[in-house]
């Protein structure tokens, strides 16, 4: 390598690929985005830049940022037609369905002009999906509640557009307040990428066999909609709200503990992470400044949650175990403070992650030695046996 460290976790057997993008260390709870540690970028940089340096690998100069920003905006519109399919959907339609519908439709818009085996082509398709995303998950939500479309700005930055293009209320002009969008896109960086967790293999299992980018996005909006997985920030405000009182804690904590309960703790406990998920710090801090910034005093649900971590972390099952916040325990209160519906919370993150996700599929798909993905599997059904005619059997 380019003098980058190859670090062997010891499980290169299982490893389903090598990757420049994204380092986790589970044990130690480190996370780097091209070597770069995660809670310097969210206190440093913004959604853009980032962007910039998962796709490139580099931070960029001044003027690599003016061009990057610039070839971004310029896609953020999308095709009239695109906005039927929205119609098909019925207003209580959960936004994540909607996701998947729209954004695998862009296929049919852009599938034409993307052959993949084309660098430029392929850098078009990347710039275009980065740049749709909020404005689609934008009228899902608009969609939702009922409201017109907002069109994108070209003079806003990238998180600022997103909160107008939902807020805005036409033909009332909206004014982002510049906190909330900046502990937003805090908050998108966090979620932008983060190795190989479901979503994105699915995202490069897909793309192996030479699919279009957009189809393998929308899978991978579909695959990040569990609860296990993005789902998780909808299910963790979920489970504040119903825990409702500190008083009720050590009750849900019993159930988490209980094998023959299916109840898990929301937003506890990773694949990976045997530590404090380092995004879930950052995350935390991010909700105390979205509620100094509201002049919320005390919000109910952060009480709650704050209650919840001490006693878990104290408890022999979670401490023996391994299990700490990840990024989904705090992000949902955290976003109902910033006005979005628990239902939205997955797109914010299916939006940010779609950075991500383009990195790692057009690493994949830039490598000369790429073949189709085919997971094996160890067969445990019937040896092999001779047909029985039904009047046999
Ligand atoms: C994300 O992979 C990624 O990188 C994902 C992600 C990303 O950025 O892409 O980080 C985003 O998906 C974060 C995770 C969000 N999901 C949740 O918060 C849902 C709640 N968490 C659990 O469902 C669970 O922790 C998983 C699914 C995340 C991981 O499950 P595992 O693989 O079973 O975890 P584990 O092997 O560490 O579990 C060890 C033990 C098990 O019990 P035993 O079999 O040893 O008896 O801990 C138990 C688990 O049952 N356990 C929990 C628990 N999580 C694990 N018990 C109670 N509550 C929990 N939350």
């Amino acid at each position: 390598n380019s003098g980058a460290f190859t670090f062997d976790p010891g499980f290169t057997s299982t490893a389903s690929c090598e990757s420049k993008i994204t380092y986790i260390d589970g044990d130690e709870g480190v996370l780097l985005y091209r070597g770069y540690p995660i809670d310097q970028l969210a206190e440093n940089s913004n959604f853009i830049e980032v962007a910039y340096l998962l796709l490139k690998g580099e931070l960029p100069s001044d003027q690599e940022l003016v061009d990057f920003d610039r070839s971004i905006t310029m896609h953020t519109m999308v095709h009239e037609q695109l906005k039927n399919f929205y119609n098909g959907f019925r207003r209580d339609a959960h936004p994540m369905a909607i996701m998947v519908g729209v954004v695998g439709a862009l296929s049919a818009f852009y599938h034409d002009s993307t052959d993949i085996n084309d660098p430029k082509q392929r850098l078009i398709a990347s710039h275009r999906m980065i740049a749709k995303m909020p404005t689609i998950a934008a009228m899902a939500y608009k969609y939702s509640i009922g409201q017109a479309f907002v069109f994108p700005r070209n003079d806003l930055d990238y998180t600022s557009n997103f909160m107008r293009m939902c807020f805005a209320v036409q033909p009332e002009e909206y004014e982002v307040n510049p906190v909330l969008s900046s502990a937003l896109d805090k908050i998108f960086i966090l979620h932008m990428d983060h190795e190989q967790n479901a979503s994105t293999s699915t995202v490069r299992l897909a793309g192996s066999s030479g699919a279009n980018p957009f189809a393998c996005i929308a899978a991978g909006i579909a695959s990040l909609w569990g609860p296990a997985h993005g789902g998780a920030n909808e299910a963790a405000l979920n489970m504040l709200e119903e825990i409702g009182h500190v008083d009720n804690i050590p009750e849900f904590i019993a159930r988490a503990k209980d094998k023959s309960d299916p109840f898990r703790l929301m937003g506890f406990g990773h694949r990976v992470y045997k530590n404090y998920d380092p995004r879930a710090k950052v995350m935390r801090k991010a909700c105390h400044e979205v509620l100094d910034a509201l002049g919320v005093q005390e919000d109910p649900l952060l009480e709650v949650a704050m209650e919840l971590e001490r006693i878990a972390l104290e408890d022999p099952y979670f401490v023996e175990k391994k299990l700490y916040p990840n990024i989904d325990f705090y992000s949902g209160i955290t976003l109902r403070a910033l006005g979005f519906p628990t239902e939205m919370f997955t797109v914010l993150f299916a939006l940010a992650r779609t950075v991500g996700w383009i990195a790692q599929w057009s690493e994949m798909v830039e490598d000369p030695n790429q073949k189709i993905g085919r997971p094996r599997q160890i067969y445990t059904g019937a040896a092999q046996r001779d047909y029985v005619d039904i009047n046999k059997r």
